[in-house]
């Protein structure tokens, strides 16, 4: 008698794994969407590398550190970047600059001038400060 009447009380409990065994593949993920899970955690994963390696690099993070002066960076705009992107940065055989730091952070600012990925564009090395500099100027644009 006691035995009947813990039964269902144990039935909530202590779930019989041969019961039904067909519905376990009905509640789980579809494999599109465990796919998807994957290369989004890739991409993240993938995205955090490349911030930390382009942060750890010792020139990007003395850039960072320094304080620009805008009025030095146009100086060094107009010997330098002038040619190909207009005096003010208007563009010539560059790009317009203009609002160009809404489209690159200064990390793909800085990364534009000194790696010489995008010819014509010349790979540029200036000292941090004159980086710097220049920077805060291409931010004013
Ligand atoms: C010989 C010509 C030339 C010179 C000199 C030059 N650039 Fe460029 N620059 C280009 C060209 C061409 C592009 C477009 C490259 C591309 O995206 O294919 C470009 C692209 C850029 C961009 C990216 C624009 C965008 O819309 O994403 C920035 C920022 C930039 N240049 C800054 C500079 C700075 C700062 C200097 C000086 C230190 C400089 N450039 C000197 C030709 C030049």
């Amino acid at each position: 008698m006691a035995s009947c009447l813990a039964a269902p009380f144990l039935q909530v409990f202590f779930k019989n794994p041969l019961d039904n065994p067909i519905s376990r593949t009905d509640t789980a993920l579809p494999k599109g969407v465990i796919t998807t899970l994957v290369i989004l955690l890739i991409a993240l994963l993938a995205s955090i590398a490349v911030y930390l390696y382009r942060h750890s690099d010792p020139y990007i993070r003395d850039v960072l550190t320094l304080s620009g002066n805008p009025d030095q960076g146009q100086v060094i705009f107009q010997l330098n970047c002038a040619v190909c992107h207009g005096l003010n940065g208007d563009g010539l055989v560059g790009p317009n600059l203009h609002h160009v730091a809404a489209r690159k952070s200064k990390i793909g600012l800085i990364h534009q001038v000194i790696s010489g990925d995008t010819p014509p564009m010349p790979q540029f090395q200036p000292s941090p400060q004159a980086m710097a500099d220049l920077l805060e100027y291409l931010e004013e644009l």
